[in-house]
This record gives structure tokens, sequence and C-alpha cells, in this order.
């Protein structure tokens, strides 16, 4: 069969219709995006659900390791849309692909045009027996796919005016810069202090830049790049703790500490509901000593261990002693809450105050700013030619993270 006839008008129906939803939410600006997600069929990438759920904006999971953990999926619409506006892929680009799916390298197909170039790559050969087929199927048969490990990219068809990562990366692979033309962005799914960031590139001559920086949520990367957050579950893993890598001597609390007396601070500072939390996440992350995320089973805010906490997890500050983490109450108006810090151990109280007063550092300088921006150098860059922010070593760079209007009273840990 042909790609025209394994599409079908209903098909195109569900198409517009998603398509006009992430238009209408404000995820796709760019008309030529709007163009791309209104042609390619989604649903001849995930075959085995059904139309009305291929046209939904959801991940659709296609395999798990043997532990059950997410190893593959076509990724969520609205996650796509976001990293293709922010790749901002011209016609005749040349453009690597990092964890294939065939969706997203369809739609980067159609945004290169018959100019460009296209090539995915995945460490996982069903995924690229998967992708080669529905390419081909959905009419995209010059996009070029490779099984192999993206860690040392795509050497065969460098360099490339893009690159675009969709699985969660711990650092920046040098041979993704390497790579890079000049002018060059490299779009990628960031994690650094237990939290994930889509951040565009752009390589500069001696630097790459952030550019954009938006949540999200990728499988994690396997192969020579694959992370090794450190997890510490706490009260029989109905919570649990994790530190980034680099992390390893950070003193840990002991495994009851949430049984200890609760200190409780409030900042007075009010959040919508709706209102991410994403910078002020980074802002601790900068600011706060031992800082770590907590995560919470449903059962342990049911039996009262801890305090609400969002889904993905709160910023937390850890000690060998003690533990604080970052909560909400409800404020006078229902659509508001009341940010606060909750805290078990000796230095319970100290803790949930320092946490409190980085809230209030951060709604006073910051909130109503551009938010970070993120600088790469490599790893072997001397701190003192680095621009003053939170440094962060990373396996092959060294991050640095700025804040416009960073109020230096408030510190900042290197
Ligand atoms: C979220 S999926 C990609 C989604 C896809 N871009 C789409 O069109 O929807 C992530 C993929 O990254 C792949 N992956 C994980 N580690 C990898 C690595 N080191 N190199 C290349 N691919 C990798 C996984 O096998 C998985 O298929």
């Amino acid at each position: 069969m042909d790609a025209e006839s394994n599409d079908s008008p209903y098909a195109g129906t569900l198409r517009a219709a998603l398509t006009d939803l992430l238009v209408d939410q404000g995820t796709i600006h760019d008309e030529r995006v709007a163009a791309a997600f209104r042609v390619v069929p989604r649903h001849l990438f995930v075959p085995l659900v059904p139309l009305e759920i291929a046209y939904t904006d959801d991940v659709v999971l296609m395999k798990r390791d043997e532990s059950g953990v997410a190893i593959s999926s076509v990724s969520q619409p609205t996650v796509v849309a976001l990293m293709l506006e922010q790749a901002d892929v011209r016609p005749g680009h040349r453009v690597l692909e990092i964890g294939s799916g065939g969706y997203n390298a369809a739609l980067l197909a159609e945004l290169v045009g018959p100019a460009g170039e296209v090539t995915t790559i995945d460490i996982d050969e069903d995924v690229t027996i998967r992708a080669r087929e529905t390419l081909d199927a959905a009419g995209y048969p010059d996009v070029r796919v490779l099984r192999t490990d993206g860690e040392f990219g795509g050497p065969e068809s460098a360099p490339y005016d893009r690159i675009i990562v969709t699985v969660t990366a711990w650092d920046l692979a040098p041979a993704w810069v390497d790579q890079l033309a000049p002018g060059g962005r490299i779009v990628v799914p960031l994690r650094f202090r237990s939290q994930t960031r889509s951040i565009a590139f752009d390589l500069l001559e001696e630097s790459l830049e952030s550019r954009s920086m938006t949540v999200c949520g990728f499988v994690n990367m396997q192969g020579a790049g694959a992370g090794h957050e450190q997890y510490v579950p706490l009260h029989g893993e109905l919570v649990s703790l994790t530190f980034d890598e680099d992390q390893e001597s950070e003193p840990v609390p002991p495994e009851r500490v949430l049984d200890q007396p609760k200190a409780s601070a409030w900042s007075g500072v009010l959040m919508n509901r709706e209102e991410p939390l994403s910078d002020l996440d980074l802002w601790l992350a900068s600011t706060i000593p031992g800082y770590c995320v907590l995560s919470a089973e449903p059962r342990a805010l049911k039996k009262g261990i801890v305090a609400p906490v969002p889904r993905w997890g709160a910023s937390a500050m850890a000690s060998s002693t003690s533990l604080g983490y970052l909560t909400a109450r409800p404020a006078a108006d229902p659509d508001f809450v009341e940010l606060g810090a909750n805290a078990h151990g000796p230095a319970g109280q100290d803790f949930a105050e320092l946490l409190v007063d980085q809230v209030r550092s951060w709604n006073e300088h910051l909130r109503r700013g551009k938010g970070p921006t993120l600088r790469i150098d490599p790893a072997g860059r001397p701190l003192a030619q680095l621009p003053p922010g939170f440094h962060l070593l990373k396996r092959h760079n060294q991050l640095t993270l700025t804040w416009p209007g960073w109020p230096k009273e408030c510190g900042g840990v290197s």
C-alpha cells in the first residue's frame, strides 16, 4: 500500500483537531510546525492503538524493560511540538534525531523539505526496524534510520544544523557538539539535580548557550551515556530521595527521619494552582546545600507521613540527620496555595526556614523575570573563566546556570 492509501479522511479530521488544539493552547506558534502536524499520519507510527488514541495528546508506550520500566515510546504531541518550536528547523537543514519512533522524524522531514536531510538513530533494533517500516508506510523513505548508540551521534551524515535528542540525557555528549555545524542548535532533554528540561542550546565560539528551556519528561538514555542517579528509599520505599550523579558523597538522612517531630515554616508566597514551580525548583537547586528531590507514593500522603508534594516530586534539602522539603497549603482564595516547607530531624526548623527564605528571594527577585539560562563549557575549563552562577560539573561539561537579576546576597553553591 502507498502512503495515501494508509491514511483516511477520518484520520485527517482527528489530526486537524489535534493540531488545532496544540495551536489554540499556545504550544505551536510556528505555522510550518502546524502544517507538518496536519500532514504526518501519527496513527501509522502507533499501529497498535485505536485511531482516536493515536490523535489524543498523549504519549504511546511502545516497550518496557524486564523490570517494567518504560524504555521506548512515541512521544506526546505537546512535547514533540514544543521541541520542534525550540529547534526552529528550516528548509534545507541537515538534522540528526537521537531516539527514533518514526513520528518525529517524519515531522522533521516535512520541515527540512526535499533540500534537507533527516537521520534518526536508536540504540534498540526493535525500534529502528519499526521506524524504518512505518516511515516507509507513511511516505518518508528518504529519512535515514540507523541502529547505534546516540552517545556517539551519527558521524556518517555530520555535520548537522540541528540535533534533536528525544531521550533524557545526563550531559551533552562531546560527539554532538563535534558534529554540529557552525551556528547549529541542539535541543535536548537534559537532566540535572533530578529535574529534566528540554533546552535549546546554540553553538557559540567557545561554549553553548541556552535559548529556551521547558519542562518535559522522557525515557532515560541507555548505553554509554546512561545516568546513575542515587535513589535513597525512606519509610520502606513509600518516600524516596533522588540525588544527581555528582552528589555521591552527599550525606543522606536516616531511613525513618520522617518519624521525627515536624517543623514547618510558611513563606506568605501565593501560587496559582496552575502556575508551574519549575523555575523555583531550579532556583532552590542552585542555592540549597544538600539539594535533592523527594517523591512520595499516594499512600505516604494518606498515612500522613508527608504533606502534599507535586506528583513529579518536591525540592528537598538533606543532611545526615535531617530532611526538609517544599510543600503548600490552601490559601484563602481557592485558586491559590501558599508555599512553605516541612522538615524533620534536629536541624528541621533551620531547614524549613532556609527553604522558605529562598522561596521569598525567588518571589521577590526572579519570579517575574525571564527565567534562568544555562551555559555549557568543556569540563576542563577553569571556574575563573566562567560567568558567575550555579556551577555543576557533569561528565564532559561544566554547566553554569545564571539568573538575570541573580541576587548576590542570596548566595549560590558552586
Ligand atoms: C521517547 S523515545 C523516542 C520518541 C521518538 N523520537 C518519537 O518520534 O516519538 C526514546 C528512544 O530513545 C532510545 N534510546 C535510548 N537510549 C539511546 C541511546 N543511547 N542512543 C539512541 N537511542 C536511545 C530508546 O530506545 C527509545 O526508542
